[in-house]
């Protein structure tokens, strides 16, 4: 384990919350701001837009978990038949020195499928899950009692900041894992420029493995995303409800709209909230009056989807070799596995 020197260099703090578990975190406050101040930019804009990053209040990530499970919304089911296939394929790539990286705090299903991997090679499997919050309070507990030799380590901080960190934490190569499509959320430059931060915090025996949508029938992917329950529009309408929470404001959420559409011309669906009538919206703690036109849409996510060949593009631009893509037998699904070119 670092001294608390080198960490201290590193810029972060060490917490220790029981022998097998562990986080890190930045010890300097990062200026970044905060929803009042994002909310009262987006929402002032020509075309106005909530970042999808805010759907995921307690209740905004309760209903993700559901949609997850909806038979409409077939990217979850489809990544976990593909990680089970890769019980027999992945180890072929990895010695036992591996350790799991995850972006983002994932489900803990998904996670077991690639610890299952790493335990039957290894006595010691190392966990660091990357994520700005909270990532200690989902599933850690869980994940513990289910193996015995786990040690989770947690980084709480972004993505590019966190890998930065474990690169320069040791030499254990790492298996990177960005699962659930995530990637599909970026809009294309900022897919880029993460593909970029990634490659440029791998080592030579790092790989990254990442769980990505494909281009498929209009009709599956608009289904996906208006499942017959309704539970992707209580997604999508509970960010004004968090809003109305947070920032005291008071959106009638009744006279709001689910929308989601498959652009063809751009492979993505493009989910927004459409006004019913013309309104007004007061958000005091933004310092905000809004006013709506009958039929004025918020934009409030993009959910890519890509080819192939698209993918295999984009990593040869960002200077990954793809050691391998699989995909599940109806190829609604890709999950590719890459290391760095050296
Ligand atoms: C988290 N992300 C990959 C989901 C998606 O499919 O784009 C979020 C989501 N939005 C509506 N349904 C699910």
């Amino acid at each position: 384990m670092h001294s608390k020197t080198i960490l201290q260099e590193l810029g972060y703090n060490l917490h220790e919350v029981n022998p097998r578990l562990h986080y890190f975190k930045p010890n300097t406050s990062k200026t970044e701001k905060t929803f009042a101040e994002e909310i009262s930019y987006s929402l002032t804009q020509n075309s106005k837009f909530i970042h999808p990053k805010f759907f995921y209040d307690q209740t905004g990530s309760r209903l993700f978990e559901q949609i997850c499970h909806l038979p409409e919304y077939y990217l979850t089911r489809t990544e976990i038949s593909i990680l089970k296939f890769l019980k027999n394929e992945l180890p072929q790539f990895l010695d036992k020195s591996y350790r799991l990286v995850e972006l983002g705090s994932g489900s803990s299903t998904k996670t077991k499928l690639l610890l299952d991997i790493l335990h039957d090679l290894q006595e010691r499997v190392e966990y660091f899950p990357i994520d700005i919050s909270d990532i200690l309070k989902e599933g850690s507990q869980s994940l513990l009692e289910s193996y015995e030799n786990l040690h989770i380590t947690g980084v709480i901080d972004t993505y590019e900041g966190g890998l930065k960190f474990i690169k320069s934490f040791d030499n254990t190569p790492n298996l990177v894992a960005f699962l659930g499509s995530s990637f599909g959320n970026f809009e294309y430059d900022d897919s880029i420029r993460f593909l970029h931060d990634v490659n440029s915090t791998m080592k030579q025996s790092d790989l990254f493995l990442a769980g990505i949508d494909l281009v498929k029938d209009k009709k599956i992917l608009e289904d996906a995303y208006n499942d017959s329950r309704g539970v992707t529009a209580q997604f999508n309408l509970n960010v004004l409800q968090r809003i109305n929470n947070e920032l005291d404001a008071n959106f009638d959420i009744d006279k709001f709209y689910h929308k989601a559409e498959f652009n063809e011309k751009e492979n993505r669906i493009e989910m927004y909230l459409r006004s019913k009538e013309v309104q007004s919206v007061n958000i005091p703690k933004a310092n905000l009056s809004i006013d709506f036109v009958k039929d004025e849409l918020i934009h409030t996510e993009h959910s890519h989807k890509y080819t192939v060949s698209q993918i295999e593009n984009m990593m040869d631009e960002t200077n990954f070799e793809i050691k391998k893509i699989w995909q599940d037998p109806y190829q609604n699904y890709s999950m590719i596995l890459a290391s760095k070119i050296f």
